[in-house]
């Protein structure tokens, strides 16, 4: 509605050298070795990269969701709404979750109550966030079940979440998530556990309902083809760093980091219904327990020369708004 209006001025998420390591018994792993990233009020930015990445771990530091006991953000700023997130007491920080940051996982079974039916855990969801009262939000939840093309939203309240599909339990998660009106919806590989035609469905969906809400959206794959049917911008991770950003339009036409070409040419076969990618990136990617010298894509790289084995090389804009943490991207680019 006032998307429009919004879109591409207002800075509504900045993160900035966010770094977080996970605790072991003798290692540390640094998952996310300083990463920096804007999401502009109302647009889908896509965040995309291998298992592994540090994908969800970005997610997780930014509602600071990590666990407790083994894993710290050790590092950098999570700038919303003109304060750091990380700097606000437990308490505050519940008011910002599911309120003006909803967020929806890839398995909707392990987010919903078992116990509850899907219309009173929307409801609750409506009530934590407004003043309605009982029937008021139980009505909401109904809207919100068919605002996500849930049919008979009458009949589906009253569904406990194991009685609904696994597409159907997604869309009732989203319709939670949009209780709140969110600025902004954090989703984490929300198609990833559907069967095809499902995943496109919601896909649509969300893409449909933030046009109309204006939420922006941050949009965690590990498929580049879900980033080219829904984001405006995009950021590839690889090894808890972003090594490439840039709008959509121009990731696809001039890619700049090898690891995004190599991605490119993996894209997954999709004919036999599921996500097998023809053909693999060869190698493995490094182990984030040790400091990594060089770029640390290097190892995998058919562009490495002495100086990706030596240097980190930093995301440096190579074009307008189009950044590589490459020594190579112009020679990459071109190729
Ligand atoms: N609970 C955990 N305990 C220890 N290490 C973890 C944990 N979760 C993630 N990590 C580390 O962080 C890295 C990034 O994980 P994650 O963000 O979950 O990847 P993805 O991009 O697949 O979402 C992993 O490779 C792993 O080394
Ligand atoms: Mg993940």
């Amino acid at each position: 509605m006032q998307m429009h209006k919004t879109l591409g001025d207002e800075v509504l998420l900045d993160v900035r050298d966010l770094e977080t390591h996970f605790y072991g018994d003798e290692s540390v792993t640094r998952a996310l070795g300083g990463i920096s990233f804007q999401v502009k009020r109302g647009e889908t930015l896509g965040v995309v990269g291998e298992s592994g990445c540090g994908k969800s771990v970005t997610a997780l530091s930014i509602l600071r969701l990590l666990p407790k006991l083994t894993a710290k953000t050790v590092g950098g700023e999570v700038r919303f709404g003109g304060r750091d997130l990380l700097k606000l007491s437990e308490r505050e920080m519940r008011g910002i979750r599911g309120n003006r940051i909803a967020m929806i996982f890839q398995e909707p079974m392990t987010s919903l109550n078992p116990v509850y039916t899907v219309g009173h855990q929307i409801a609750e969801a409506v009530q934590i966030h407004t003043k309605a009262t009982k029937s008021e939000a139980m009505a909401k939840a109904q809207e919100l079940l068919r605002l996500v093309r849930i049919a008979d939203p009458e009949r589906r309240v009253k569904n406990y979440p194991h009685e609904m599909s696994g597409g159907m339990r997604q869309r009732a998660m989203i319709a939670m998530a949009l209780a709140c009106s969110p600025e902004l919806l954090i989703a984490d590989e929300p198609t990833t556990a559907l069967d095809v035609t499902i995943q496109a469905q919601i896909l649509r969906l969300v893409v449909e309902l933030k046009e109309r809400t204006g939420t922006a959206v941050m949009f965690i794959t590990h498929d580049l083809g879900v980033v080219a049917e829904t984001c405006q911008r995009v950021i590839v991770m690889y090894a808890g760093r972003i090594v490439e950003q840039a709008s959509v339009v121009d990731l696809f036409a001039r890619p700049s980091h090898p690891y995004t070409q190599g991605l490119m040419r993996s894209v997954p076969d999709r004919r036999r219904g599921r996500q097998r990618r023809l053909p693999e990136i060869p190698g493995i990617v490094p182990s984030l327990r040790e400091p990594i010298v060089g770029c640390s894509f290097a190892p995998r790289c058919p562009f490495a020369i002495d100086i990706c084995r030596e240097k980190t090389p930093i995301l440096r804009d190579v074009l307008p708004g189009h950044g590589a943490a490459c020594w190579r991207a112009e020679e990459v680019m071109g190729a």
